[in-house]
């Protein structure tokens, strides 16, 4: 499984890249605003950080502008993702960038028929939003599921399942379990992920016995 990070914030992507646990990033227009940065400006930074893929959110809503600023972001750097949303006019800008070359990541999937005419359409990544389901009381999870098996009947499908709108490190491992390939994570929940009461715990006693042999493994 992939992990990649859901944010704009440089300096926690520069961190948890450091990790080595990180394959790539997810930006939308929201975390860009969050940031306070220049979109044009950032991405390229976030590019340098990692060396797998960078999702880049086009703004317009028709197919020819979508296509200018997806060839533009594309050209912002090697890894850049364009991201597209679902509409007919984002899986048209989809197959058309697909197409060239580029990867395209359709965001804003809500349904196993729109992650069908996604995958239809080349692209690279259908990024379901599980937690956005889960909030209205519908089955995030269980999106996923469906698409996962729906893919897996085509062998034509390249299209890699990227689970978005992650809320919990729950949503992780039960993404893990269908065998999801992509998980977009928020800094804070992949730091979640790491921790545990046990570990910390279990590290402290190991430390205070340490202490008492009075031994180093290093010479200084
Ligand atoms: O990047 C898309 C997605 O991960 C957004 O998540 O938390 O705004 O629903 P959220």
């Amino acid at each position: 499984m992939k992990f990649f990070v859901d944010t704009a914030d440089v300096d926690d992507i520069r961190d948890l890249a450091s990790t080595g646990l990180v394959d790539g990033v997810t930006t939308n227009p929201s975390l860009i605003a969050k940031s306070g940065r220049n979109f044009l400006e950032v991405i390229p930074e976030i590019c340098e950080l990692v060396d797998g893929p960078v999702s880049a959110e086009v703004a317009a809503t028709d197919h020819e502008t979508m296509l200018a600023e997806g060839r533009k972001l594309a050209g912002l750097a090697p890894n850049v993702a364009v991201k597209v949303p679902l509409t007919i006019d984002g899986l048209k800008t989809c197959k058309a960038l697909a197409d060239a070359g580029t990867k395209v990541n359709v965001t804003l999937c809500f349904s196993p028929g729109q992650a069908i005419l996604a995958a239809k359409a080349g692209a690279a990544y259908i990024s379901p939003f599980v937690g956005r389901l889960d909030d209205i009381s519908s089955d995030g999870m269980g999106l996923i599921d469906e698409i996962c098996t729906i893919y897996a009947n085509y062998a034509d499908f390249e299209t890699e399942v990227l689970v978005a709108s992650i809320r919990s490190p729950n949503h992780v491992i039960e993404a893990a379990k269908i065998g999801a390939d992509v998980c977009t994570l928020p800094p804070g929940v992949l730091r979640q992920l790491v921790g545990h009461p046990l570990t910390d715990a279990g590290l402290a006693a190991f430390l205070a016995d340490w202490a008492e042999t009075g031994q180093k493994i290093l010479d200084s």
